[in-house]
């Protein structure tokens, strides 16, 4: 229950943390689009609220190019369905994402791709390449009931690029690098996902709007960890509002929560004694008929790789 209760408290907010980050990222002309589509990375992902947000928010994107009719040279801007990794330790995470993927109707994530972001190595060693090349070579032989030279030359013929490092035009972190010790963690792997960003390629992070306290230290570390990169001043991102059919839609599913536990026998009241008053505050604000929901404030932080001039050959 861990993952659904991590679901009904935080995917909704996020979720539109991340719709008013890409819109964001349109009116600051960062947004990255691509005529064959956009790889992403959501990096502890959860319940995937970035994910879904960008898979919408594209969507959305190419829903009112047509259906505004708009002219010819804007139909450029409409792009396949993002192709995105989502990056996620737990299993119950990534089983929810599953399930909640099976009653969206919309395709799917069906789950994490990627379990483990701190070992996440996309650029490779002259080492891990000669091992993947003898795991592939290893790999067609069997399928091709080929011997050791042929398989090399199937490699080379048919797989022309399997040295390349895998690349991200977006690397999305949701409330994912909170403490100093994750940071640390993930150094290596975003430097990984820094190094091979496509040129326009945008690393995102979004968090607590809270500035203070621990998270000043580590927001100075990741911007030294992304130097080099061009960093977008967003000082306060804009947030979306709840109109009235949403704010009612909200509470509906608020209260079917509250209602479900009470049929299943809790005391919501007795369960929550022991909590601490903030947290308990904030679900009981929540089961109020008169609730009105609001989208958390949040914290953005955006770097971007830059166009490298193409280096020129000596004479
Ligand atoms: C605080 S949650 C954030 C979830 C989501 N991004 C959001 O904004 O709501 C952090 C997530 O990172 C996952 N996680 C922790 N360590 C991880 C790792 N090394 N690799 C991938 N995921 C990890 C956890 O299981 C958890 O789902």
């Amino acid at each position: 229950m861990v993952a659904e209760a991590y679901a009904y408290t935080h995917l909704i907010s996020r979720y539109c943390n991340w719709w008013d980050t890409f819109a964001c990222l349109l009116a600051a002309g960062w947004f990255p689009m691509r005529e064959a589509g956009l790889r992403a990375l959501d990096v502890g992902a959860g319940p995937g609220s970035a994910t879904y947000a960008l898979l919408d928010f594209s969507r959305a994107v190419n829903l009112t190019i047509v259906d505004l009719g708009a002219p010819d040279q804007f139909r450029a801007l409409l792009t396949p369905r993002p192709e995105i990794a989502m990056v996620e330790s737990s299993w119950a995470m990534s089983h929810f994402v599953h399930r909640l993927s099976e009653e969206r109707g919309l395709g799917g994530p069906y789950g994490a791709s990627l379990n483990d972001f701190f070992n996440l190595r996309l650029v490779r060693t002259r080492e891990m390449n000669e091992e993947t090349r003898r795991e592939l070579i290893s790999k067609i032989m069997d399928e091709y009931d080929s011997g050791w030279d042929g398989a090399k030359w199937i490699l080379r013929e048919d797989y022309p690029e399997w040295h390349e490092p895998d690349r991200y035009h977006l690397c999305m972190i949701s409330h994912f690098l909170t403490l100093d010790k994750v940071l640390e963690d993930a150094a290596e792997a975003l430097q990984g996902v820094k190094k091979t960003l496509p040129p326009g390629g945008i690393i995102a992070v979004v968090g607590a709007a809270r500035t203070g306290g621990k998270y000043g230290p580590i927001y100075q570390e990741l911007e030294r960890q992304m130097s080099g990169l061009a960093h977008l001043e967003i000082p306060e991102p804009p947030v979306s509002v709840f109109d009235e059919e949403s704010q009612e839609q909200l509470n509906k599913l608020y209260r079917s929560i509250q209602g479900r536990l009470v049929e299943l026998g809790v005391d919501p009241d007795a369960a929550m004694a022991s909590w601490s008053s903030g947290i308990r505050d904030f679900v009981v604000q929540r089961w109020k008929p008169d609730n009105k929901p609001v989208i958390p404030r949040f914290r953005l932080e955006v770097f971007r790789a830059g166009h490298r001039p193409k280096k020129r050959r000596r004479a």
